[in-house]
């Protein structure tokens, strides 16, 4: 399918319909097509292109692209074939808690078209720890995939018992997935606190770290553990959590969920009312997540890979290659994308990954990793200083809202 295809017939008919309708239609018939080997063959040969000076290594993985899926398009595990075959380099399943959650009841999704974003508020469903580890177990993943956990959403679920519960989902997840991403901004507690709470995060990493090493005894091989932020951290607890990850020997950065910011938006605002709460992706997110990747990628001397995510592919007229090209141009390793598939279609992966090669040979670069060596302090370098982080303190952080 082309892009001119989807953007001038397929998507005017899909936006016409229930955004949740569509979605749950999607991954009903992505489900079925991943059963078929023919169709995943098909879908392979239709979508994905293969470039060696594409090639990525970030945190002990190889990469064929440096672009990934971001989490919440799969969350059970349903359409892994499919995905693969659209070219990504890689993708996040999950979010996935460790007990089954029913999450918020519909509406759960708005597009706004003339901002190219969505806002979902889907409230962390997840079909459990036990369902989706039963229907990845026996997949061999060929593309690197991770899992995303969360801790189940039920608020009443504090405190030590929080952190139990993240841990569970985390050792079940943890010996099949290449990587596993710790999705922080869920709720902890009935008042809203978050695991990006630098008083939760610490000790929930230090008992994750324990939990890996008698994970590891047997010899197995370590996976790397990342986490994923969101944009609306206020600088003091970002610059905490950093430094938290970088003592806990935190693999990389996902940058970022979605925000609940409403700042500059052409949707008028009585449709933002009537909708209500949830978490903003798409363009609007964008500037946000440019400047956290810069931040991060400053605070951490490169020395911890980023995933940049926000907003790719949905600026109409703006080549997403571009766009992938600046997230690298600030500090990022490899970008994950949502809403730009549904903004753009399943042709936007080939389109990044054709795009990619081209600003490269106009920069005369060899290849991605020529750019990477290029840049001061990448890679994963343990044996470099701890990251210093200039101003910690003991205030209290921001709380962003549950989706
Ligand atoms: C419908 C929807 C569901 C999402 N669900 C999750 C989720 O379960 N876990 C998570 O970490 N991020 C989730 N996200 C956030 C995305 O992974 C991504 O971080 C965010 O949408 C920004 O990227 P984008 O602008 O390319 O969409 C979701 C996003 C959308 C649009």
């Amino acid at each position: 399918m082309n892009a001119v295809l989807y953007s001038r017939i397929i998507r005017p008919l899909l936006f016409a319909l229930d955004p949740e309708f569509v979605h749950r239609q999607t991954i009903r018939a992505g489900s079925q097509l991943s059963k078929s080997a023919v169709a995943c063959r098909w879908l392979h040969k239709a979508f994905s292109v293969q470039y060696e000076e594409l090639r990525v290594e970030a945190f002990g993985l190889r990469f064929q692209n440096p672009v990934g899926l971001a989490a919440g398009f799969d969350k059970h595990g349903y359409v892994y074939p499919i995905m693969a075959g659209l070219g990504f380099g890689h993708m996040e399943i999950g979010s996935v808690s460790y007990q089954p959650w029913l999450g918020n009841p519909s509406p759960t999704l708005l597009r706004l078209p003339l901002d190219g974003g969505l806002i979902n508020r889907l409230g962390l469903n997840s079909e459990g720890s036990e369902v989706v580890y039963g229907r990845l177990c026996n997949v061999r993943f060929e593309i690197p995939t991770g899992i995303n956990l969360v801790k189940t959403a039920d608020p009443t679920i504090s405190g030590e018992h929080a952190i139990e519960d993240y841990l569970q989902g985390f050792s079940k997840f943890y010996p099949l997935a290449d990587f596993i991403t710790l999705n922080l901004s869920c709720p902890n507690t009935i008042e809203g606190r978050t695991f990006e709470d630098p008083e939760l995060l610490a000790p929930l990493l230090e008992r994750m770290g324990k939990r890996t090493a008698e994970l590891l005894a047997d010899g197995s091989r370590r996976k790397p553990v990342l986490i994923k932020l969101s944009p609306d951290l206020e600088d003091h607890v970002l610059d905490r959590i950093v430094a938290l990850a970088a003592q806990h020997n935190i693999d990389g950065f996902v940058i970022a969920n979605t925000t609940v910011r409403r700042e500059n938006l052409k949707t008028p605002k009585y449709v933002l009312e009537r909708f209500g709460f949830g978490g903003l992706s798409g363009r609007p997110l964008k500037t946000y997540v440019e400047e956290m990747v810069e931040k991060v990628s400053a605070r951490t001397a490169r020395r911890i890979p980023i995933i940049a995510c926000g907003g790719i592919g949905c600026t109409p007229g703006k080549d997403p290659a571009e766009e992938v090209w600046e997230y690298l141009n600030l500090g990022a390793t490899l970008v994950q994308l949502h809403t730009g598939l549904i903004y753009r279609g399943p042709s936007i992966v080939r389109r990044i990954n054709q795009g990619l090669v081209r600003i490269l040979r106009k920069n005369k670069l060899s290849s991605l990793a020529e750019f990477f060596q290029g840049r001061a302090g990448f890679g994963n370098d343990r044996s470099s200083p701890p990251v210093e982080i200039s101003h910690c303190d003991s205030s209290p952080p921001s709380f962003t809202a549950s989706i």
